[in-house]
């Protein structure tokens, strides 16, 4: 499967808040990209521009699956998610009420996964041994850690060939992050899925990463892969906010 994405100079905003001010990046079958930066600078954004949950003002944001190209811009959210595309939300966004089994079938309303939920639900809780043993527990009353791996495994209940996640580090102890971002690699070889994190936690993100962008104020200051990141001084004090 061939699958690249394109993200050409996108503007987006709310009302008078730039959120993004032409971002450009790409995306090749079989990476792991990392969207870095602290808060308020738009990886949100982005994120939701990719799942046409917040529209760009400006640009183009093309998926190519297979040599089709596909414009995400003038496509809805469901299209989006039918073409394999899924999102891990920040702060998960889980039915706190709903079981954990019945959250992991709520990922998998598209069709093409609709038509494997079965197996597919056997490799999530095989990937999830804790989802497993909690799968009739209701998902509000699992301890952090536990939801964000059941927002992750819901995500992969759609099937995607492209996951985006957001912020997967957000209210989890050190251990955790680092529990979820080894779980993020193995799934992604497991599945053999495309990958765009958005992180603020540097180190634990380019732990997987193969590229990395750091956004500041809606720009992308910098982009390079790992070893350039980890060895640029400018990209410490731009991360850290002192540039
Ligand atoms: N619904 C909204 N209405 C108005 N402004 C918004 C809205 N969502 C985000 N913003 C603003 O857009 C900018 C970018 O926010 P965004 O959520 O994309 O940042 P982020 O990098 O994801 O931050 P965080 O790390 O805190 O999640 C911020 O200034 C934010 O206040
Ligand atoms: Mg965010």
């Amino acid at each position: 499967m061939e699958i690249n994405l394109k993200v050409n100079n996108v503007h987006a905003g709310y009302g008078a808040v730039k959120a993004l001010q032409g971002v450009s990046l790409g995306l090749h079958a079989g990476q792991t990209v990392a969207l870095l930066g602290t808060n308020g600078n738009g990886k949100s954004t982005l994120m939701k521009c990719l799942m046409a949950m917040v529209r760009p003002s400006q640009g183009e944001i093309i998926l190519e699956i297979d040599g089709v190209q596909h414009d995400l811009t003038a496509l809805s959210t469901e299209d989006i998610v039918n073409l394999g595309v899924a999102l891990v939300p920040e702060g998960r966004r889980l039915f706190p009420k709903l079981t954990v089994e019945e959250n992991l079938l709520l990922g998998a309303f598209r069709k093409d996964a609709r038509e494997k939920i079965k197996e597919n639900l056997e490799h999530c809780l095989e990937a999830f041994p804790i989802l497993a043993e909690r799968k009739n527990q209701l998902a509000g009353s699992m301890s952090g850690g536990q939801q964000q791996m059941l927002a992750i495994a819901r995500a992969i209940m759609s099937a995607p060939k492209l996951l985006l996640v957001d912020e997967p580090s957000v209210g989890l102890s050190p251990l955790l992050v680092s529990q979820t971002i080894t779980k993020l690699k193995e799934l992604k070889d497991d599945y053999k899925l495309t990958v765009l994190m958005a992180e603020q936690n540097f180190n634990q993100a380019m732990r997987i990463a193969d590229y990395g962008h750091i956004i500041v104020h809606g720009e992308i200051v910098f982009h390079g892969d790992v070893s350039t990141l980890k060895e640029n001084e400018l990209v410490k004090s731009y991360y850290l906010g002192v540039a």
